[in-house]
């Protein structure tokens, strides 16, 4: 739906926006509070370009600011802007975003900005429709990078403003679904307000992570308590409603820590498409495979010693991955044919600059520490 045609279905949906009264004040409580209280000196409110705004946006995705900071400086100082961007290897950008998860919004990143360079003469669109079209960017995302980044008139509606929403006006369900979804942006449209939207959107952002949070919100410090009608009715912990639960799937897996007789290890760059894509990690094998059959048949070599570590979970968004790190000694070097490309052998204490996801991050540091101390 295009913005003026979202705005015309939603005055006819039926859904109720509260009264000009109460939109004034809840913009002027939320600003005054704002002006005192809210984040004001975040690397990318400095010299906010949209360019800057949509980097910053897409790894807040999921992620908290005070984690966010050194992964946003380190990338501005190797892509400082969309050219140098585009052009950049893939794994390069992994490189930047490894520990930060969710590895999708780096390949939609790289590819928007390449988009972005062939489709609209490496200009950053500057209207929502066409921001929208582009990958990785939804219309909370292209709302934020447009009012922060140039004072564009737009309501944003993400994880933190579905909750003071929810709350401030008791909306019950699940902000994932459709209905709810929709009664959300018509309130987060009745109540933005033309003048300083950019501080009214980043308000509503800061408000939610910094005092009306998941748990335990400080609903004492709230500059909108006095209308909130959650804690009216002394309700806020049900709003919003939870997702309904689905049972996720667990996957298992021996992941093999195959090391040969001078410890380098053996990673495999993984298909662009799937889990961890185009990350580096150790091959996997199923958890009733046999490894030594394993590293005969792959690596014509044979084992001296393997040693089970410690089993753990990572959890994705659709299933659990329970992993069983595997040590591996070889008896005899490995065949290296078939080596290029998408396989390397590295020091685990040294892996250079390949895009690693953090368990499989973690699971090499833990490696290098030990042979640091046998
Ligand atoms: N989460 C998403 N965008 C954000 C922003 N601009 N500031 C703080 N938290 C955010």
């Amino acid at each position: 739906m295009t913005a003026p045609a979202r705005q015309a279905s939603a005055q006819q949906s039926g859904v109720p926006t509260p009264r000009t009264a109460a939109v004034d004040d809840f913009g002027q409580r939320l600003l005054r509070w704002f002006d005192r209280h809210g984040r004001q000196d975040l690397p990318w409110q400095r010299d906010a370009t949209p360019y800057r705004v949509w980097i910053s946006e897409i790894m807040l995705q999921q992620t908290q600011v005070a984690v966010v900071v050194p992964y946003f400086e380190r990338f501005m100082a190797r892509f400082p802007d969309l050219a140098t961007l585009a052009t950049a290897e893939p794994d390069e950008v992994l490189h930047l975003w490894s520990g930060l998860g969710y590895y999708a919004r780096a390949r939609n990143l790289h590819r928007t900005a390449q988009v972005i360079v062939s489709e609209h003469q490496g200009r950053f669109p500057e209207q929502i429709e066409v921001l929208e079209t582009l990958p990785g960017i939804g219309r909370s995302t292209a709302g934020a990078i447009l009012s922060l980044a140039l004072g564009q008139h737009h309501p944003i509606l993400d994880g933190n403003c579905k909750r003071v929403l929810a709350r401030c006006f008791a909306i019950p369900g699940w902000p994932g679904g459709s209905a709810v979804l929709r009664q959300l942006w018509a309130l987060a449209e009745a109540l933005t307000p033309v003048q300083r939207v950019a501080a009214f959107n980043q308000a509503m952002m800061d408000l939610g992570a910094t005092l009306c949070k998941r748990s335990s919100p400080a609903c004492a410090s709230c500059p909108l308590a006095d209308c909130c009608q959650a804690l009216a009715q002394d309700r806020v912990r049900d709003y919003p409603a939870p997702k309904p639960r689905k049972r996720v799937p667990l996957r298992a897996a021996q992941v093999l820590l195959v090391q040969d007789q001078q410890g380098q290890l053996l990673l495999q760059r993984r298909p662009p498409a799937g889990i961890w894509g185009g990350l580096w990690t150790p091959p996997e094998l199923d958890v009733d495979a046999d490894v030594a059959d394993w590293c005969r048949s792959r690596l014509q070599a044979s084992v001296l010693r393997l040693e089970m570590l410690p089993p753990r979970r990572h959890t994705f968004s659709h299933f659990q991955f329970e992993m069983q790190p595997v040590l591996v000694l070889l008896a005899s070097p490995p065949a290296r044919i078939g080596d290029e490309g998408d396989k390397v052998w590295v020091d685990p204490a040294q892996p250079g600059g390949l895009g690693l996801p953090a368990p499989i991050r973690h699971i090499l540091a833990e490696l290098a520490q030990r042979a640091g101390s046998e």
